[in-house]
């Protein structure tokens, strides 16, 4: 069971939205959120972070990151995750006491250790590593949703979070920390039918239904009506099968070796390294601990 205090760095879009709410339901000790632009520009992924951590009752501490990234043009996804990020859906609006990018160091020192989630573009977490070289000392883990080995979903055989800051991914994957990728390539194996869907939180969506699990529901299903629309095989809920592999790696298989990205943030793997590389799993219990956090955790 892990212990350790967690950060999460997220740009909410759909499946962080799931992440957040699959951390709250199954008890990830997240101590600070810090917001990224990646799906949507800063400003509402910044929102949707307020928001979430208010409507998930999360409360977490809250720090305002990046609007743009260290490299790269920062190209953004509404066409997946809607204009807002989280697929038009309005969530009661939060108290926004965030504090800027200059407390992530600050926290990091505080906590001592921590294990770090990351849900998005690596400009964050880049940024601290290149300001403060030693803080690397009291980052215990890192567990990053990004990259695609056999699968790309943006041109130039990339993926969205590496693809849209590649200098900041290059930091982070050189930086020595342990460090887990959950790629494309194995959440695309966590994607979710309609009759999944339908036992995981009901396929009818009852948009009066503004209650926790009615709103992810809703969130859910904008993500699968994109997903299919967009050919694949159901939701794909990249961040919150990170999320559950950071709780029970048990369920999923991986590789050790050194992961390098090229000018448009695409991947590739050598043998010989720390950072382990995930690339199988137990879908059957993945989707069980979702349909748990709908059903039970909540
Ligand atoms: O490539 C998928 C990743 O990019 C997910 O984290 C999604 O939310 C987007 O940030
Ligand atoms: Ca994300």
């Amino acid at each position: 069971m892990r212990k350790l205090p967690v950060i999460i760095d997220t740009d909410p879009g759909t499946d962080d939205a799931v992440a957040l709410f699959v951390a709250k339901a199954l008890n990830v000790n997240v101590d600070t959120i810090v917001s990224v632009c990646g799906n949507v520009n800063g400003s509402y992924t910044h929102n949707n972070v307020v928001n979430l951590n208010g409507f998930l009752s999360l409360d977490a501490n809250i720090i305002k990151g990046a609007d743009k990234p260290l490299s790269g043009s920062g190209f953004t996804a509404e066409e997946v995750h809607g204009e807002n990020g989280i697929g038009g859906v309005i969530l009661p609006k939060a108290k926004d006491n965030a504090g800027d990018i200059s407390q992530l160091y600050h926290t990091l020192k505080q906590l001592g250790k921590s294990d770090v989630i990351t849900l998005g573009p690596l400009t964050n977490i880049a940024y601290v590593l290149r300001e403060h070289p030693e803080v690397k000392e009291n980052i215990n883990s890192i567990t990053a949703m990004g990259g695609g080995f056999e699968i790309s979903n943006i041109p130039n055989n990339a993926e969205f979070n590496f693809g849209c800051d590649p200098m900041a991914a290059d930091i982070v994957l050189s930086s020595g920390i342990d460090i887990t990728i959950v790629p494309l390539d194995v959440t695309h194996k966590v994607y979710l039918t309609k009759e999944e869907l339908q036992d995981i939180c009901g396929f009818e969506i009852d948009k009066t239904d503004q209650s926790v699990v009615g709103v992810m529901s809703e969130i859910m299903y904008y993500n699968y009506k994109i997903s299919v629309a967009k050919k694949d095989d159901g939701a794909l809920i990249h961040d919150a099968t990170a999320v559950i592999q950071y709780l029970h790696p048990e369920y999923f298989d991986g590789i050790y070796g050194t992961v390098t990205v090229d000018n448009y943030g695409a991947t590739t793997f050598k043998d010989g390294g720390n950072i382990r590389v995930i690339f199988d799993v137990k879908r059957d219990l993945v989707i069980e601990r979702l349909k748990f956090c709908f059903t039970k955790g909540h």
